[in-house]
């Protein structure tokens, strides 16, 4: 009796186990490059917007560590093409929207820069500051670059 419950216990996991992995993966691959580096760099952001409203300095290693993740995550950014621009047509009018998403990318790279210094010198009202205005930007490069739904 035994055996045969742990024969169909092993016989569950084998069937069940493959597909759990193939719905993550059905998930993933619905994503963009972009948008699969995106939600890497929001989680970063997401831990540094937390950490500020607590306003504590006792996580302010974990903080700088996420300042140092997102700075590497917009670098990847950087080197990705957003669908919307992905998909035009126009090859003029493609090159000048890639130029400005990387303008856009490195006003963004530069603020993470910034906030990993706030954050190093304990000084939370400047890096609370500098995460609005990432905010903002990010804001602004999703409305500007991001494909309507
Ligand atoms: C704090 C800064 C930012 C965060 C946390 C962030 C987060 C995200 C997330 C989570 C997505 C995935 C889609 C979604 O859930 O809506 C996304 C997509 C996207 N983001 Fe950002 N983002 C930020 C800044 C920016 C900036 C500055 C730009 C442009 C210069 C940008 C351009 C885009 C684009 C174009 C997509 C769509 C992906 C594609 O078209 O392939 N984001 N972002």
């Amino acid at each position: 009796m035994k055996k045969l419950l742990l024969f169909t216990t092993i016989l569950f996991s084998l069937v069940l186990i493959p597909q759990t992995y193939a719905q993550v993966d059905d998930e993933e691959l619905e994503l963009s490059p972009l948008e699969k580096e995106m939600k890497i760099a929001d989680k970063a952001y997401k831990i540094i917007k937390k950490g500020l409203k607590k306003g504590s300095t006792t996580k302010n290693k974990d903080l700088i560590k996420a300042a140092k993740d997102l700075q590497g995550s917009f670098k990847k950014c950087k080197e990705l093409v957003p669908l919307k621009i992905a998909e035009m047509k126009d090859a003029k009018l493609k090159k000048k929207m890639i130029g400005e998403y990387k303008k856009a990318m490195d006003v963004a790279i530069k603020m993470t820069v910034k906030l990993e210094k706030a954050l190093k010198a304990k000084d939370l009202k400047t890096a609370e500051a500098i995460r609005k205005e990432l905010f903002e930007g990010k804001k602004a490069g999703h409305e500007k670059f991001q494909k309507d739904e």
